[in-house]
């Protein structure tokens, strides 16, 4: 098979023991999703067409997280003899490519599209075997450190274990962004040794045997602190969520969304929401959701994956929504659960108001019609269709299959036609 190139490779074999985790460190999740995911996609913003995820511990959950996803190959590293190995493992797989390889780590889910397709354009017109992007960090603890020469040009990286006091004070760092030439990147690596601190293979000692083979290696300060950081503890997980969540409601925000506080509302990178939409505090907006615009959400609203809102539709406190569509005008103001529900316009969920949707085995839908009114505490018990403009009675249980008639009116438990009292 030829391979599509720009190729990119991910490397995400380690364990990540600081994690002290059984799950691979690449998918623990970052604003709900894998922090690989969140690489994958920056590279393939950057315009990479063929993408190799070297994987070795728990290589299942890798294979599973990712599967089904057509541009991904992936390689297998056995043993984690370090980042320049890693690499190497690549090289059955991508055969006599010749194009440019960009490299990057697994752990670094902040990274964004922009600066990668800088590194892959800079590297064609600058005709370098190796384009290093760099970053400048106050604190530059835990990376590789670059080294210049006099006049400012790249001398080599110095991984922060072999460093001398003078070399840890560099603050310019290696965010293990690389652009190389492929056929020369398999030639350096054949070359690299173990003689360091951790007796491994370094892709860090790979630009350095580049300028050695006379080859042309440039490092370009084009990253910035937030792009970089990477996770190798939970605490470095919990500050890449909080980055990535601020650039998330950052985002909304300029797309017209009101966020009343930033800091308590969770909202997932692949929910979108309308103009003049409001978010009040302590809301969950989790996984794939869609919220049309001038809609009010929370305080104390979830919103989980599946959930779609039309226009102007109100979910207030510790309402609960998973996998159902409100279409526009729809209010369910309080403390009610819609699971696997599709909603009609202008219909009114009272307090308390749930669909039962699950039988311990099998989740079945609900539906309900246009300006429908559900009364308080009433539920609805699946599969069950409520007519438009029906009316539930507070406390009725509508039990499964008693499908309510356009126009109806039910009461009680189980939940049975209103006949007029007569006078
Ligand atoms: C590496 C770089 C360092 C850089 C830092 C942050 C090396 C030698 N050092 O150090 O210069 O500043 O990243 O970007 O490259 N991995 C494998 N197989 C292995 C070893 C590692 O796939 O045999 C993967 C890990 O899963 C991880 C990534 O490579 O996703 C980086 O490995 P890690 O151990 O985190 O390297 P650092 O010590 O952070
Ligand atoms: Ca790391």
């Amino acid at each position: 098979m030829a391979i599509k190139g720009p190729v990119a490779i991910i490397l995400a074999a380690g364990q990540g023991k600081r994690m002290k985790s059984e799950k691979a460190k690449v998918l623990h999740e970052v604003c709900g999703r894998p922090m690989i995911q969140y690489v994958v996609d920056a590279a393939r913003g950057a315009g990479a067409k063929t993408i190799v995820v070297v994987v070795g511990y728990a290589s299942e959950q890798l294979y599973s997280a990712l599967q089904n996803e057509p541009d991904i190959l992936f390689a297998t590293q056995s043993e984690q003899l370090g980042t320049g190995h890693a690499v190497k493992v690549c090289r059955p797989l991508l055969g006599d490519y010749q194009g440019p390889a960009l490299i990057l780590v697994g752990d670094e889910p902040l990274l964004r599209p922009e600066p990668l397709a800088d590194l892959l354009n800079r590297q064609k017109h600058e005709g370098a075997a190796c384009l290093l992007g760099t970053a400048e960090l106050a604190d530059p603890t835990g990376f590789g450190r670059i080294l210049r020469d006099s006049a400012g040009r790249f001398l080599r990286i110095v991984e922060e274990r072999d460093c001398s006091p003078e070399e840890k004070a560099i603050r310019e760092v290696n965010p293990s962004c690389y652009v190389f030439e492929t056929p020369v990147l398999w030639e350096a690596l054949d070359q690299i040794g173990t003689s360091n601190a951790q007796g491994e293979y370094y892709l860090t000692d790979a630009p350095e045997r580049l300028m050695t083979m006379g080859r042309k290696v440039v490092a370009l300060k084009v990253l910035r602190a937030d792009d970089v950081l990477g996770v190798n503890t939970r605490q470095h997980l919990a500050q890449a969520g909080a980055i990535m969540q601020s650039r998330i409601q950052d985002h909304l925000m300029t797309e017209g969304v009101t966020i009343v506080d930033p800091r308590n509302t969770y909202i997932d990178g692949r929910a979108t929401i309308g103009p003049d939409t409001i978010i009040h505090p302590f809301s969950v907006i989790g996984g794939p959701v869609t919220v049309g615009a001038n809609c009010r959400i929370g305080p104390f609203a979830h919103l989980r994956p599946g959930t779609e809102l039309a226009d102007d539709v109100v979910v207030g406190a510790f309402v609960e929504i998973a996998r159902s569509k409100l279409d526009g005008g729809t209010i369910a103001r309080h403390l009610t659960y819609l699971g696997d529900a599709v909603v009609g316009r202008d219909v009114n969920i009272g307090c308390g108001a749930v669909t039962a949707n699950f039988d311990g085995s099998r989740k079945s839908e609900t539906r309900i019609g246009d300006h429908a009114r559900i009364g308080a505490n009433a539920v609805l018990v699946a599969p069950v269709e409520i007519g438009r403009d029906a009316v539930v009675g507070a406390g009725a249980v509508v039990t499964r299959g008693k499908h309510v008639a356009a126009g109806a009116t039910v009461v009680g438990v189980p939940a049975r036609p209103l006949v007029p009292e007569a006078d």
